[in-house]
């Protein structure tokens, strides 16, 4: 959800923020179209109209204005699933107006949330024996968020136990880590050190991450499947480091992984990769259900290896709803549709079926990356063969403006982002795909023709700035 100004004298200079500013609104009218069948006079766009103009009408306005989106299918930019089966589809609609919270009110409801939990628990390998917990969240952000205050809140308690102050805890991360990493940074005060990347390493492993713990390091995150480039980061590496460093410091420090992007690809292409709770310094995992878990924009879940790992002061008892709840979450009231609607993915396609998309996805993904290493102007760095993201920089980024191959590429519908690698790798503008399920291989072979005309006819041409963060 974008931040809302609304003081029309606001400046704040920062136009990179995706914050809108409110017009007056007078100035500003809807013209009427053919709804002017229904609209007798200009409507206005900004301040709410004195008289409705009837659902009709409204359809009418808004679903020819949204029409100047760019189309779903055509949009390689986001991992977020932009297609459901019909029946899908059915059970949103029938869905819509459920408030997930409201447990007392929906308990069967609540019954498939805790399923969800539970299937995304085993999937990432929960031990028998221990009550690994968790949450659907509105998506990994949040999920990330609550499971690095857990972290927190149990360094705090540890610490305080010990008669030890509180002050300036950390956390160790990649320069690869998603924005909603140093969001929590920022809003929780954690002091967030970050290992850098170098020209041909994107990812991080134990050897970044050694000499940036301390007694104050709270978690390290590690992660299955960058947003820049969908390589992975060595989570078993970092693991065997934690265990060194608990063994030999006594400092027993947790490992986070975002699995956001591969926690539903890795499972079922590389199942005996161990990446999750298999590794005992794994202590939480989040993913993000409305990318490869095939649901669609939000949905999320964390969870944590054991009930020991979620200190029982973050976990809200609430009973004004009825019954008592429990209640682990940023926000409150959310819709119910993701969660019931990856219990319809889990049912509907089962083990098999996931394996089956994912492999399918990993062959486009990899014919997309084959086309492109035919193209001399390029060279890849993700090849899609971990996850189905394809990335490549220019080999001669003086003639070839990507943002300006990205450019061209709009003209013919498709969203192919443009942007620069985190540092230490900036001077790096990359291009990336991210491949669906919805991108058939035949796709995949016209999206190469038309990055090969888009080459073709930006090569040396004029260069927009590329973005300094991808589409996510
Ligand atoms: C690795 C990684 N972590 C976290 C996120 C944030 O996920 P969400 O959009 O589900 O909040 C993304 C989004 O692309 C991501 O790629």
């Amino acid at each position: 959800m974008s931040l809302i100004i609304c003081n029309l004298t606001v400046r704040t200079g920062r136009d990179h923020l995706p914050m809108h500013r409110i017009s007056n609104g007078e100035a500003a009218v809807a013209a009427p179209t053919h709804a002017a069948r229904a609209i007798a006079g200009p409507l206005p766009k900004d301040v709410m109209p004195e008289q409705g103009i009837g659902p009709r009408a409204a359809y009418r306005l808004i679903d020819d204005e949204l029409s100047l989106d760019g189309n779903p299918t055509l949009n390689l930019a986001s991992f977020v699933t932009t297609w459901m089966e019909p029946e899908a589809q059915r059970l949103a609609a029938e869905l819509v107006g459920k408030n997930l919270i409201d447990q007392d009110e929906y308990p069967q409801t609540q019954e498939l949330h805790r399923r969800v939990v539970s299937i995304v628990a085993r999937l990432f390998n929960a031990p028998a024996g221990q009550e690994a917990v968790g949450t659907a969240t509105i998506g990994s952000s949040e999920a990330i968020m609550l499971a690095m205050l857990a972290h927190k809140r149990r360094w705090q308690l540890r610490r305080r136990a010990e008669g030890l102050d509180c002050e300036r805890p950390n956390m160790v991360i990649g320069a690869d880590v998603h924005t909603c990493w140093e969001k929590f940074a920022r809003y929780f005060e954690v002091e967030a050190r970050i290992a850098p990347l170098q020209e041909g390493r994107y990812t991080i492993g134990a050897e970044q991450v050694e000499p940036l713990l301390d007694e104050r390091t709270i978690a390290v995150a590690g992660v299955l499947g960058t947003t820049f480039t969908g390589q992975l980061d060595d989570i078993g590496s970092i693991a065997g480091l934690l265990a060194k460093v608990e063994r030999e410091r006594g400092w027993s420090i947790p490992l986070h992984v975002d699995a956001a992007s591969g926690g539903f690809v890795l499972p079922f292409s590389e199942p005996e990769l161990r990446w999750d709770f298999r590794l005992p310094q794994v202590r939480s995992i989040n993913v993000s259900n409305h990318k490869f878990g095939l649901v669609y924009p939000g949905m999320g879940t964390v969870v944590f290896q054991s009930a020991d790992d979620l200190p029982e002061e973050l976990v809200f008892k609430i009973s004004y709803l009825g019954g008592e709840m429990e209640n682990y979450s940023l926000n409150f009231s959310r819709p119910s549709t993701q969660v019931i609607l990856q219990y319809f993915n889990f049912l509907a396609l089962g083990r098999e079926g996931y394996t089956r998309i994912v492999r399918a996805t990993l062959e486009t993904a990899a014919a997309l990356a084959n086309r492109l290493r035919e193209l001399e102007e390029l060279q890849l760095i993700g090849d899609g063969s971990r996850l189905p993201v394809v990335t490549a920089r220019a080999r001669d980024p003086r003639a070839l403006s990507l943002a300006e191959v990205s450019a061209r590429l709009r003209e013919r519908g498709w969203i192919v982002p443009a942007y620069r690698l985190p540092a230490n790798a900036q001077h790096i503008e990359v291009l990336r795909a991210v491949v669906k399920e919805s991108f058939s291989l035949d796709m995949a072979e016209i999206l190469a023709r038309d990055l090969a005309w888009a080459i073709s006819r930006c090569r040396s041409g004029g260069r927009p700035a590329a973005r300094t963060r991808p589409h996510c």
